[in-house]
């Protein structure tokens, strides 16, 4: 699709899509489309109110003027994160009915309480991601929209002052809306669809394509390299491990590094101590690495000013003999010992490895891991905002900043010292799962701090509720590609602190 920016209206395109915002812009607004289409305005305010999705639809035989007009509700004030849910779920509901060439009208202030690059961004991203299509595995033939041809086209009309804003605006919402979309394909594929050495062959691509460097360490190189707790979840797998390692160089050598962990766990069907439900949707059990791959990809395409590493130990969690079994005593990359008490919290095993070898080989300023962790974060959260663990009160402030701008929240949970002792196990250095039913997401996260040899900045994000939800692209739940958004709001901000 062909998006260009204009601060005026030369040709009006087939159907002209106008954003308006309830309060006190939405008068305005509605004058002037009343002038441009001879629809008395009086008309229109009785059809239309602009709450949140409503959408009026009409047709004008003024001579030049798009023949079709979309009046698409904002409700009051909207957000960012509103403004990109409210055109995609218009482009994934409307988009057969969308013609080849269309525009977005942001004229006159038409943008009163945001800015112009949070309405083009929120726009363009909100309208690429609507058509994106869960049907991976359809044997029917797509139906795709006139939206989706080479030769489509997206005019978007601007104030003269907005027109560099809105076109950086532009690049950022396409681009992200790119990754997103690959990134759902991700977590929407089943576990035969995607193992964890395809998820390596992605990162190997996306790489190769968007530039930044990937290794990936199979399991001769783990076992040698002493990842003794990522080695015990993958025993019982028919598939080979992969430890990927991305390294993506950007700005100078004053640039932060960051560091990006997450668990890759491919299908998570407990082990021995085996999911007794919904066990189909844990092929989302590699939301965090996802989040992370994304990540890596897009701040490669945007070519952000940072030193960013992307670290995903990749296993599935599988039943077999050779299986870890409730009790054994694991060892690990760190050198530190693990008692096992419920297969099932493989996550964090996973991940002790990741932060461990992250840390002691890439010494990042700042360490970041995500993962879908617990059922417990989804208790005391739902699906609203992931978890937030950390000791670092800057980080966790710029954390939450870049949830609350990019719609992707955060909320903050305490890692208080008292609950480690929850965790102590009589033989091992630490055991893996405390063994109550109690603040479960809390003493996971105390569990990979235990790896993280004190960093100073690190946080543990815990996406188990939000990676994975419902939306409209399907019936059940699927991916929603959490933490990429997120992820580079963020980076965009510490790169330039
Ligand atoms: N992958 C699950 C967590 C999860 C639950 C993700 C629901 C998405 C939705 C994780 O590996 C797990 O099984 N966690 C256990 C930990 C327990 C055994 C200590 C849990 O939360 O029940
Ligand atoms: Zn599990
Ligand atoms: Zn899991």
């Amino acid at each position: 699709m062909n998006i260009q920016i204009h601060n005026f209206i030369e040709q009006y395109p087939n159907t002209l899509i106008v954003p308006v915002e309830k309060g006190s812009n939405y008068e305005k607004t509605i004058q002037q489309i009343a002038t441009l289409s001879g629809i008395e305005a009086s008309r229109l305010t009785n059809d239309f109110t602009a709450k949140a999705k409503e959408v009026h639809i009409f047709y004008t035989q003024n001579e030049g003027v798009s023949p079709k007009i979309c009046l698409l509700g904002l409700g009051e004030k909207p957000a960012f994160a509103e403004v990109l849910r409210i055109f995609r779920s218009f482009a994934f509901r409307y988009k057969s009915k969308l013609p080849k060439d269309i525009g977005i009208y942001l004229l006159n202030n038409a943008h009163a309480s945001n800015t112009i690059e949070n309405w083009v961004d929120g726009a363009v991203n909100g309208l690429l991601l609507g058509l994106y299509d869960i049907g991976l595995y359809k044997t029917k033939e797509k139906t795709t929209c006139a939206l989706q041809g080479q030769d489509a086209q997206l005019d978007i009309f601007v104030d003269g002052q907005a027109f560099t804003k809105a076109q950086m605006a532009v690049e950022n919402g396409r681009a992200t809306a790119e990754t997103q979309a690959r990134i759902l394909d991700l977590v929407n594929a089943p576990h035969n669809k995607m193992t964890a050495s395809m998820l390596a062959n992605w990162a190997m691509k996306s790489g190769k394509t968007y530039g930044f460097e990937t290794t990936v360490l199979g399991g001769a190189e783990i076992e040698l390299l002493g990842m003794g707790a990522m080695l015990a979840v993958n025993r019982g797998s028919e598939e080979a491990p992969a430890f990927i390692i991305m390294e993506y160089k950007g700005g100078n050598s004053d640039s932060p590094r960051v560091g990006l962990v997450g668990k890759g766990i491919t299908y998570d069907t407990g082990g021995l101590s085996i999911k007794t439900r919904n066990m189909h949707y844990m092929k989302s059990d590699m939301g965090g690495a996802a989040a992370v791959l994304g990540t890596m990809e897009l701040t490669a395409k945007l070519q952000l000013p940072i030193h960013l590493i992307g670290i995903v130990p990749a296993t599935d969690n599988c039943v077999d003999a050779k299986s870890i079994k409730p009790g054994d005593v694991v060892s690990s990359f760190s050198g530190k010992t693990i008692e096992i008490i419920d297969t099932d919290a493989e996550g964090r095993l996973v991940l002790a490895d990741g932060v461990a070898y992250m840390n002691k080989v890439f010494r990042p300023d700042i360490m970041i891991d995500l993962a879908t962790l617990t059922g417990s974060v989804v208790q005391a959260l739902g699906y609203e905002a992931g978890g937030l663990f950390t000791n670092n009160n800057d980080l966790s402030a710029q954390l939450q900043a870049a949830g609350d701008d990019s719609g992707e929240r955060l909320w903050q949970l305490p890692l208080w010292k008292s609950y480690f002792s929850d965790m102590q196990s009589d033989i091992a250095d630490i055991k893996n799962y405390s063994g109550k039913p109690t603040s479960g997401a809390i003493t996971a996260a105390k569990f990979i701090e235990f790896f993280t040899n004190e960093h100073p900045a690190w946080a543990h994000l815990d996406i188990a509720g939000v990676a994975f939800g419902g939306s409209e692209f399907a019936k059940d739940k699927s991916g929603t590609a959490y933490g990429v958004r997120l992820l580079t709001t963020f980076l965009k901000k510490v790169s330039i602190a």
